[in-house]
């Protein structure tokens, strides 16, 4: 075990100061870039650096948004956004491949492709539905035209081929399509059609839209799947928040972990609700009331409906989906990872983007925020295991995890913490100085990983390189707060994740609510060559960082560290960490 004294912080000179970030998440504007010299520029090879050993990717080439993710006939499906011709944002279609666990894939020919006048110009996001008689149905976004940008938009179906086929190989885009129009305003922000529902005998869904500022999700009725009409009000919406992407609304059961099926609209039942709002690229979520009289969703009292409101992954995660996965009662949980590096880089690397571990997510007991965790089959992945128990760390004090491969691994950790009485307290200035939505974010970026508090940092030192060049610290600091109730943060930071200067690199931030009544948090990272997806406190909190380590690169350079640069010596009571074997992908 070494003192801090040896440990070189690479980066320690760059962390400085961004008081405001601002709602533009690091200069991301609205909608995905669009490179018209590099739509078609095919990959001449693709590089295996940051390609990831176990996370869902396609041989190379551009994705974005999951997709109609189903169940059918003992096959998972996820469709994806690609582009098969460059590894920018362009020419999408709906690629597909099918599984059995969720985590070893086949590719197929893609499912949807631009081709009939109703979406020559696009085939975008949508979702599925499994019909009575087992009877799968796709809704998509069709573009007809390129003007207005970023595209007229319409809402099309399409159904299998063959109902008998469990691949789901062929789809058929009836030419009865489009079957929803957009309203005269709304011609180029209508798009993202959810998976239906069923409200006293009719089919219902949402799609994401805004008018003027306000978000806006549109509800649509239909007796038959096929002729569809506008509600005269929407199912939800919100001032200020602009054009909502791939909104999702699902119920979910007030006890227990088991998923419902969307159809389920009434019990013992809340129902949440999410947007991918398109001027940040983040999401956010509330927990609500589906009011069924009104067919109205009502988030409950207190909840935050905005930008500042819960989020899924305070990382790199977006244009997620859910469904419910019947086979194993639950519901998953998908999301986009992009790149955080450049296009240049992108089309370099001949890829960019890949989607997330799929999640289970439930209700937290306490009703007032969901719980993810990695779905369990991802366990079937683990290999090689080594473990550290019962261990101190005092300040300044790291341990290294060896034995394992450290840019593909799955750790899981436990800590205690002698009592909270030594947190450092927390600067009430900062809810003041901070954008409510990043006050945590702005935190993280302004301590860093060397500040030392009361209590942590501490955590997890992962992608790190031999001489501490390069690391991506995911990491806990727990504070006092005046009402005497501590905050705990979880920051998983970007910054000294690589010697690059040109990358991005974001320090991401959450609150974890926990009582800490048991003085113990844990902390889970998945590990994957230039992803680190993490989750605190059994899923209570969740980061996915995107990171081009130069140096920290592949097994053999990259090591694996806990850690705590706090005053206050904490133990960790068990750390298990696992080698993570490369499934087939696609
Ligand atoms: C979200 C999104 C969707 C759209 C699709 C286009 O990332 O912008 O709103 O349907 O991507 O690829």
């Amino acid at each position: 075990m070494g003192g801090f004294n040896v440990f070189v912080w690479g980066m320690v000179g760059l962390v400085c100061f961004f008081p405001m970030l601002n709602h533009f998440n690091g200069g991301v504007m609205a909608f995905h870039k669009i490179s018209l010299h590099l739509q078609h520029r095919s990959a001449a090879k693709v590089e295996d650096d940051y390609r990831t050993g176990y996370h869902f990717q396609p041989p190379k080439h551009w994705i974005n948004d999951p997709n109609a993710p189903m169940f059918y006939k003992g096959f998972y499906h996820l469709f994806y956004q690609y582009n098969p011709k460059g590894s920018v944002w362009g020419n999408i279609v709906w690629a597909h491949s099918v599984s059995e666990d969720l985590i070893n894939w086949t590719p197929l020919d893609p499912a949807i492709e631009p081709s009939k006048p109703f979406d020559q110009f696009g085939c975008w996001s949508g979702s599925a539905t499994i019909l009575p008689g087992e009877k799968p149905v796709i809704l998509y976004t069709g573009i007809i035209a390129k003007e207005p940008e970023p595209g007229y938009q319409v809402q099309n179906y399409a159904i299998p081929k063959d109902y008998n086929d469990p691949y789901l190989k062929k789809w058929i885009k009836p030419d009865d399509n489009p079957i929803i129009k957009p309203t005269k305003e709304n011609v180029s922000a209508f798009r993202d059609p959810t998976t239906a529902w069923k409200l006293n005998g009719q089919w219902e869904i949402t799609v994401g839209s805004k008018q003027d500022t306000t978000g806006m999700s549109y509800l649509y009725r239909s007796p038959d799947f096929i002729k569809w009409t506008l509600v005269d009000h929407p199912l939800h919406q919100k001032e200020d928040t602009g054009m909502w992407e791939c909104p999702d609304f699902y119920p979910v059961a007030t006890t227990g972990k088991d998923g419902l099926d969307t159809m389920v609209v009434e019990g013992d039942i809340k129902h949440v609700f999410k947007v991918s709002l398109d001027i940040t690229r983040n999401e956010y979520y509330t927990i609500g009331k589906y009011d069924t009289k009104e067919d109205k969703y009502i988030p409950d009292e207190g909840m935050i409906d905005g930008w500042a409101g819960l989020r899924y992954d305070w990382g790199n995660f977006y244009a997620s989906k859910s469904f419910y996965d019947p086979a194993k009662k639950r519901r998953i949980l998908w999301g986009w990872s992009n790149e955080s590096s450049t296009e240049h880089e992108s089309v370099k690397k001949g890829w960019a983007g890949i989607q997330c571990i799929p999640r289970s997510v439930w209700l937290d007991p306490s009703g007032k925020q969901l719980l993810q965790w990695p779905v369990e089959e991802l366990e079937t992945l683990r290999d090689k295991n080594v473990q550290i128990s019962n261990t101190e760390l005092k300040q300044g004090d790291k341990v290294q995890v060896e034995g394992i491969t450290p840019a593909q691994a799955d750790v899981d950790v436990v800590f205690t913490l002698p009592g909270l009485d030594k947190a450092e307290v927390y600067d009430t200035n900062w809810d003041k100085t901070f954008p409510p939505e990043s006050i945590a974010r702005n935190i993280c970026q302004v301590k860093g990983t060397t500040e030392q508090g009361g209590l942590g940092p501490f955590g997890l030192l992962t992608l790190t390189s031999k001489h501490f060049e390069e690391y991506t610290p995911v990491f806990f600091r727990v504070f006092n707060t005046p009402d005497t109730k501590h905050k705990v943060l979880m920051c998983s930071d970007e910054m000294p994740s690589t010697l690059n200067k040109h990358e991005y690199k974001p320090s991401f931030g959450g609150f974890v609510d926990v009582d800490l009544a048991d003085n113990k948090i844990s902390l889970r990272s998945l590990i994957d060559h230039s992803v680190v997806e993490s989750f605190a406190a059994g899923g209570k909190t969740v980061i996915t960082s995107r990171v081009y380590p130069t140096k920290a690169l592949d097994d053999d350079n990259a090591h694996l560290y806990v850690f705590n640069n706090g005053t206050t010596t904490i133990t960790v009571e068990k750390l298990d960490a696992w080698s993570m074997k490369k499934p087939k992908m696609n």
